[in-house]
């Protein structure tokens, strides 16, 4: 284990915010595993060890599988922000086997690879849309015009949400996510807790129409999907359909933005791009790399673990670093050099193991679809400003990407 925390890593510093990635090298040099008080967690920093972890069992998303809250020397969450935890809890992304296993293969069979691929020509008329829009008028802000509207819409209309109820879903989402924050405020629980109560209604409402008038949407499959006569409970139904529209948009529009900022700090790697576009899947990936959309994922200790000579005990928190695992040397050559041409790029943007992100397939379209657009439409496209960052640390992003064409 290593000694004191490098002062330098603070995920409430708007200087370490502004760039994290040289703190990251200060904790792979400590270790492998560093303590860190302020959030009673064990940091990870490495590549190898991130992408190890991920796949081991002795780990999970939740313990409430296996012990109670005492058991596992933890205290139950306040009852007032219960409203947020039912929602969640029953998600897949906070449950384990046997439960994960069986509502991920339900999932999975209303969210097949032929789906994704069927919307492909939808993603790409949009986005051709949105951008048309930009370049028409003269600039825009990235973010508003393009990066949010296109995978918002993308995954509402799979879910078959009506465009006249899609107002909400972001606030819902930003105010829910809030949660998934270091050490969150009362205030961002009051507001998580509110926004999964407004959710979870609309969606019980929403669910009872299709029940009733089945149509073509993933809800309508949801509600169908059954497994060896295993079917989805309605609040698993509820927290599904949520966990898809969040997760469904939240780091697409970071990845997007992040993506056209990090191009913009590297002009010479942006013109090579706009001079080859067969560029733009390996762009996209390298992308993902240099600037990790969703920087820390944690995992509770189930079964005592040993990294590199310390044992973590059962009821101990990781938070495995992915914008430091992406920034590994041991794995990648020159990690702080964005190179578009990367060949051998093993990411851990999407995670690994049994939560490895159902939709990835869907996520790389999107990207690809409005990259391609804004290279093709808009080839003149500079910052008009610099943009703020958010002040979030988990969920990487900016307030805004003002671009004008020259
Ligand atoms: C650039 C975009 C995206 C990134 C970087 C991303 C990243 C991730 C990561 C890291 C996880 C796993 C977290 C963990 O291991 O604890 C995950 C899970 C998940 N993602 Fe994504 N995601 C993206 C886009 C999407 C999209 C478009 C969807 C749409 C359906 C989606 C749906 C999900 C779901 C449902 C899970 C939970 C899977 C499970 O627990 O079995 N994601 N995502």
């Amino acid at each position: 284990m290593a000694g004191p925390i490098d002062l330098a890593f603070d995920p409430w510093d708007p200087e370490f915010l502004a760039d994290p990635y040289p703190a990251y090298a200060g904790l792979r040099a400590r270790g492998r595993v560093v303590r860190y008080e302020p959030t009673d967690q064990w940091l990870v920093p490495h590549h190898a060890d991130v992408s190890a972890l991920l796949r081991d069992r002795r780990l999970g998303r939740t313990y409430q599988h296996r012990f109670t809250h005492e058991e596992f020397g933890r205290t139950a969450p306040s009852p007032a922000h219960e409203p947020f935890h039912t929602l969640n809890d029953h998600g897949i992304l906070d449950l384990e086997p046997p439960d994960h296993t069986r509502i991920r293969r339900l999932v999975s069979k209303a969210f097949t690879p032929r789906t994704v691929e069927r919307l492909k020509p939808y993603v790409h008329g949009l986005a051709n849309e949105l951008v048309g829009k930009l370049v028409e008028a003269g600039g825009g802000d990235l973010l508003t015009d393009v990066a949010e509207p296109l995978p918002v819409a993308v995954i509402a209309e799979m879910l078959g949400i009506p465009e006249a109820d899609r107002g909400p879903l972001r606030p819902w989402s930003a105010a829910i996510c809030g949660m998934y924050e270091l050490n969150p405020s009362e205030d961002t629980a009051a507001r998580a807790v509110r926004a999964s109560v407004e959710f979870s209604d609309y969606l019980r409402e929403l669910i009872a129409e299709r029940r009733k008038e089945p149509g073509e949407d993933l809800i309508s499959g949801l509600i169908a999907a059954h497994d060896e006569g295993d079917r989805l409970t309605e609040q698993e139904m509820i927290s599904t359909a949520v966990l898809l529209l969040n997760a469904g948009h939240e780091a697409t529009v970071n990845a997007t933005v992040n993506g056209w900022y990090a191009l913009f700090r590297n002009p010479g790697q942006l013109a090579a791009l706009r001079a080859d576009h067969s560029l733009v899947p390996s762009a996209i990936e390298e992308l993902m790399r240099y600037d990790t959309p969703l920087q820390l994922f944690e995992r509770w200790v189930l079964d005592d673990i040993e990294i590199d000579g310390t044992t973590i005990p059962r009821g101990a928190e990781i938070a495995m670093l992915f914008g430091s695992a992406n920034h590994d040397p041991a794995v990648f050559r020159d990690p702080g050099r964005l190179d578009l041409t990367r060949e051998d790029n093993p990411h851990i943007s999407f995670s690994a193991g049994i939560h490895y992100c159902i939709g990835a397939p869907l996520a790389r379209i999107e990207l690809a679809a409005s990259m391609t657009a804004l290279l093709e439409r808009a080839p003149t496209l500079t910052p008009a400003a610099d943009p703020r960052r958010k002040p979030n640390f988990v969920i990487r992003g900016l307030e805004g990407l003002p671009v004008e064409l020259r």
